[in-house]
């Protein structure tokens, strides 16, 4: 399944906790170099050029690494555009920049002239506005497709959903054959934290509408979601998916653009027991809010896992080490999750809760006012750097 054999690097967090005393994301760089090497070697086996995605993963203090093994960004927008620019392309002259956005503004693709090599367009109608705006230029331009097949629950993340905004849906596609050679690439984004079977799936789909139209194209793009470097993911089908389609559409090249893949398990988030108190349950109440550092455990919603503890569930269990994790926020449910620990908490004791570096960082807020952990790298010899740190101007910046 696994096919490469990496082995994952095991954590090193706990040797340096005495040094963390307030909420603190801490990248672990071993464990980003072996995302990398998974990465670089579906690289190396398939051709594919594997893009960063930003809104997954900005920790652009990591980037002289990350831009070792991957072949550029992608961004949503002129934001992330720069930001790879600036912090990516600067370790790699050749690093290219992707930028796809529902809806660009004329400020935006005018900005974006002398940063981007492919912009993707989420419609004819965009292509047709700011196409003679990239005619004298180097810039490839793309379009995203909605193939009408995703496996993504729930909805909120299911690109494909009934009456989506996302992509060119095939009826549209085919009133517009005639703007096909304005472009020279196709994308596609349908899945998150899929294994590469609903790849196989969804290729049946995307070749279905869109097949007849690949050998006209310089290359495609299969977007993110596919979670690569997660232990069960099958990277040897992801391989001959690709190299499949490369034989089908010769001269095609194929790009794909994860984020999450980038960061998994490759952090998390550390803080700690600030006051015990009992209502039916006992309730450890942390640092550390779900709401502000961590939205997705509400969004999606999920329970972070926990170093030392078990997911529980308190109404059928109830123990002297069993503990409902709270947050210092004013909101009810910013609730982290229900914990059997493998000892009594104390106040003061820290808590380290897993896979956090992705799609937090680039999430939190300052809801409540409530303080942005700081961002740390644990290196690979053991020393802890504390890139940033954030206080009381961070708060009041963004809020008048
Ligand atoms: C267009 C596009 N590309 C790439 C990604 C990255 O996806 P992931 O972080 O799940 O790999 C997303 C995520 O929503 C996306 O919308």
């Amino acid at each position: 399944m696994k096919e490469h054999c990496f082995t994952p690097p095991k954590s090193q967090i706990e040797s340096v906790l005495h040094k963390i005393n307030k909420p603190t994301y801490v990248l672990e760089e071993a464990k980003l170099k072996y995302n990398l090497e998974i990465l670089d070697y579906v690289q190396k086996n398939s051709g594919a050029k594997i893009l960063l995605a930003l809104k997954g993963f900005a920790f652009w203090s990591s980037f002289d690494l990350v831009s070792k093994y991957l072949k550029g960004i992608t961004a949503s927008g002129i934001y992330e555009a720069r930001l790879g620019f600036e912090e990516f392309r600067k370790y790699n002259q050749d690093a290219e920049i992707a930028v796809f956005s529902p809806a660009f503004s004329k400020d935006e693709i005018m900005e974006l002239l002398p940063i981007a090599n492919h912009i993707i367009f989420n419609s004819f109608n965009q292509l047709e506005m700011f196409q003679p705006i990239l005619l004298d230029t180097n810039i490839d331009i793309g379009i995203r497709v909605n193939p009408l097949y995703s496996e993504v629950t729930p909805a909120i993340y299911n690109p494909c959903i009934s009456g989506s905004r996302l992509g060119v849906i095939p009826s549209e596609f085919q009133k517009r054959l005639d703007m096909l050679d304005l472009i020279s690439g196709i994308h596609f984004h349908t899945h998150c934290e899929q294994n590469s079977d609903a790849l196989f799936r969804t290729m049946e789909h995307f070749k279905k509408y869109f097949g007849d139209y690949i050998s006209r194209m310089k290359w495609v793009n299969f977007g993110g979601g596919h979670h690569i470097t997660r232990d069960d993911y099958d990277v040897g089908l992801l391989i001959k998916i690709i190299n499949d389609f490369k034989s089908e559409f010769s001269g095609i090249d194929v790009y794909l653009e994860p984020g999450e893949a980038i960061g998994w398990q490759c952090g998390s988030l550390v803080g700690e027991v600030r006051d015990i108190i009992s209502n039916k349950y006992n309730i450890a109440i942390t640092n550390i809010s779900a709401a502000a550092h961590m939205p997705d455990c509400l969004e999606m919603p999920y329970t972070p896992q926990i170093r030392g503890a078990k997911i529980t569930n308190l109404d059928s269990n109830i123990s002297t080490t069993s503990y409902r994790l709270g947050s210092p926020s004013c909101l009810a449910g910013d609730v982290i999750g229900d914990y059997e620990f493998d000892r009594e908490l104390n106040i003061g004791d820290k808590i380290i809760i897993e896979d956090m570096i992705h799609y937090t960082i680039v999430k939190n807020n300052t809801f409540n006012g409530i303080p942005l952990p700081a961002l740390a790298i644990l290196r690979e010899n053991g020393d802890l750097d504390i890139v940033r740190e954030f206080g009381y101007d961070d708060y009041k910046n963004r809020n008048g």
